[in-house]
């Protein structure tokens, strides 16, 4: 298969996720910082103290994306090294450390793109309410604007938000990530700051930009089983606009998905009309992370949504438990460029967990499935472009193994094996693959 040129290859990765040293050079604690030290927050009582330990090791990092012939890298930005207290002071060596990544990377040949926020709030605005309160909005767009004026002339694409469903409903909904509430109600009132936010977001880069500007959203399509009732038809209908259109309708139509309603039942906020058809203010892409697809079935005890996932007899897993479904990934890339008008689509991520040792072996790591799950992913990923959608770019996740959130280091995604102990970088055989691609622009598929 022969992707067209120019296409991005690269890979992605987040700030509290591979960086380390959280406090450096006068960085303001974020609301991971006080998640991680919470007893039973974090697998094992891993933190992001150490890391990757990039933070420290940014220049060789940036030389092994060289080596592997990356022509991206998508990275966050951490708000609490810019901002220590979120708003206010700025902290010049935090935003250095950022300016000083763009510029290694251009002397690298990689094209840089930046999101704004990828989880990491900082604790003296969640101390606030966070994105419960409506400053938030605010906030964001003037820290946004100091990192424009900072980077804008070397970054060529950015993104406001990274999956903003996940952080509202892994922080507000179920309490499963930073800061780990447990309400539905907070859950749909950060979800709609958090795409006021993003609308700010881009009218503040409108003001200050010459680039592009995108939303990055994780979409996971529901499907039935062969013997779906009218109720699993019901509830996968809900699961899908509560996962997959509940940020995109507003973002890019003006308006939220009807069944919210029924989905958060007395806790949805009646939001008036014009306030929510504000939250569209035009963008120039879209991200899409794809990982894996759900088939789902009514479950009345499921909450908030009455559904439930069914494990496939025949499906292959992942270690986080994610059906392989390339396909899904393609038909995902067509349905945002039908629904939406027919913007420029990135995959800002997609990747898998699967085992790989904690020490590479004769200085190798084989990683079989992964090249597997790459393969046929952006195989996929090719077939969305012949059937017309405009997809610009793919990012793997991860760069590195990473601290994946609440399961700590347990899970590695990273196409480059990091031992934990030494911090030793290890190009695992899903690198070379991956380099192999983008060297033959998909011939090597
Ligand atoms: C999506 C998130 O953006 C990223 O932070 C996370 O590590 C991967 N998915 C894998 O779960």
């Amino acid at each position: 298969m022969n992707f067209p040129s120019p296409f991005l290859w690269g890979c992605a990765t987040s700030a509290y996720q591979i960086e380390g040293s959280p406090l450096a050079d006068g960085a303001g604690p974020s609301i991971w910082q006080r998640y991680s030290r919470t007893p039973g927050r974090i697998l094992g009582g891993d933190t992001g103290d150490v890391a990757c330990d990039h933070y420290r090791r940014m220049k060789e990092d940036v030389a092994l994306m060289k080596q592997l012939g990356l022509t991206a890298y998508r990275f966050s930005i951490a708000w609490g090294r810019v901002l220590p207290e979120g708003r206010g002071r700025v902290n010049a060596a935090g935003l250095d450390f950022y300016s000083r990544l763009v510029d290694e990377l251009l002397a690298a040949g990689i094209q840089p793109m930046a999101t704004l926020y990828h989880w990491d709030l900082p604790q003296a605005l969640d101390d606030r309410g966070g994105w419960l309160n409506p400053d938030v909005a605010n906030w964001f767009a003037d820290y946004a604007t100091i990192v424009y004026q900072a980077l804008d002339d070397r970054v060529p694409l950015w993104a406001t938000l990274n999956e903003p469903w996940v952080v509202a409903d892994g922080g507000y909904m179920h309490g499963v990530l930073a800061p780990g509430h447990r309400s539905a109600n907070e859950a749909a009132v950060a979800a709609h700051n958090l795409m006021r936010s993003h609308a700010e977001g881009v009218k503040a880069y409108r003001a200050v930009g010459k680039n592009k500007i995108g939303l990055v959203v994780n979409i996971e399509p529901k499907h039935l089983g062969p013997n779906a009732s009218e109720a699993d038809r019901h509830a996968a209908r809900l699961a899908d606009a509560y996962m997959n259109r509940q940020y995109l309708d507003p973002a890019l139509l003006g308006t939220y998905p009807e069944e919210l309603r029924e989905v958060f039942g007395e806790s949805w906020p009646d939001w008036p009309a014009a306030e929510v058809e504000a939250l569209k203010v035009p963008i120039d892409f879209l991200g899409l992370n794809y990982y894996t697809r759900a088939v789902v079935q009514a479950d009345a005890k499921a909450w908030p949504v009455p559904a439930s996932p069914v494990r496939q007899k025949d499906g292959i897993y992942t270690e986080t438990g994610w059906e392989l479904h390339p396909q899904s990934l393609a038909d995902t890339l067509v349905w945002m460029h039908e629904r939406y008008g027919g913007l420029p689509l990135y995959v800002t991520e997609n990747g898998a967990a699967f085992y790989d040792p904690p020490h590479a072996v004769n200085g190798q790591v084989d990683d079989p499935l992964r090249v597997h799950y790459l393969r046929t992913h952006i195989e996929a990923v090719g077939q969305a472009m012949q059937r017309g959608a405009d997809v610009r770019g793919y990012f793997a996740w991860s760069f590195l193994d990473n601290l994946e959130w609440s399961l700590g280091f347990s899970k590695r995604f990273g196409l480059v094996h990091v031992n934990f102990e030494t911090l030793e970088r290890t190009p695992k055989a899903s690198a070379r693959f991956y380099s192999q691609v983008i060297q033959t622009q998909g011939a090597a598929l």
